[in-house]
């Protein structure tokens, strides 16, 4: 079904001070241009959270915590809550990003009570998965993302909105991207897992693919069947390049 709007989020990383809010006006700017079906969405790091989104009020451009704990409350020096992430205005949340399972040693239980967490937040989680060079290379893609699917999205998640992002670790950062068939293949075995345990409500999912989206590759990988927008790392930094992708997706 093709009428899932297209959703471009911008993953900002630890990257970004109070001069990067150039950038975001120019942004909101760009996006007043954009077709309806395109949606913007920044996820500048937590001490820029509350200046970005005063910077896109108004506008169709929204946006999101890189993270979020999956308790409520309470005695975790250093994390960031789902509600204090929905008080300031944000949309969306990411969960699972390959970089937080690696430096923080996230499992996929973690990762799916974090979801749940943002869900009962009343945000939107964007639930990353991927696979490793080296799964890549055994061959069991497949198997690996169907895996944290399964464990990484919270049953509750079949009421509510939610987004999935297919980064394959090898790609993220490094420059290279997996071709137009790799990305269909997965993104279309991703669907069918949703389908599967979710019915009708998995084709309200948004698929993104994230990993080294660039303008230049973005009409391509954008057109893929079952790709729903990207999840940027380093392009979403710069509002011409992360615009240029917006445009490219449309
Ligand atoms: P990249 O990062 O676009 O810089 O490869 C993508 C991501 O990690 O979300």
């Amino acid at each position: 079904m093709s009428e899932r709007n297209k959703l471009v989020a911008g993953n900002w990383k630890m990257n970004g001070l109070r001069t990067s809010l150039g950038e975001v006006r120019a942004m909101v700017e760009g996006a007043a241009n954009l077709p309806s079906t395109v949606q913007l969405a920044i996820c500048p790091p937590a001490t820029l959270l509350s200046e970005v989104t005063a910077a896109i009020s108004g506008s169709s451009v929204s946006t999101g915590g890189q993270d979020c704990h999956f308790a409520v409350s309470g005695a975790h020096t250093g994390d960031i809550s789902a509600d204090m992430l929905k008080e300031i205005g944000a949309r969306y949340v990411i969960v699972g990003h390959s970089e937080r399972r690696a430096d923080h040693g996230e499992s996929d239980a973690v990762v799916a009570s974090k979801a749940l967490a943002g869900i009962k937040a009343g945000l939107i989680p964007i639930i990353c998965v991927g696979e490793t060079l080296a799964e890549r290379d055994t061959g069991t893609t497949l198997e690996v993302v169907a895996r944290q699917l399964t464990h990484s999205i919270p049953d509750e998640a079949g009421q509510k909105s939610f987004v999935i992002a297919y980064e394959p670790v090898w790609a993220i950062g490094t420059g290279r991207t997996p071709t137009v068939e790799q990305v269909e293949e997965v993104h279309v075995a991703i669907r069918a897992s949703l389908k599967a345990r979710f019915g009708e409500h998995a084709e309200t999912v948004q698929l993104l693919y994230g990993g080294s989206v660039k303008p230049a590759n973005a009409g391509e990988l954008m057109h893929v069947r079952d790709v729903d927008g990207a999840l940027v790392g380093g392009a979403s930094l710069k509002a011409a390049d992360f615009l240029a992708i917006a445009e490219a997706s449309a």
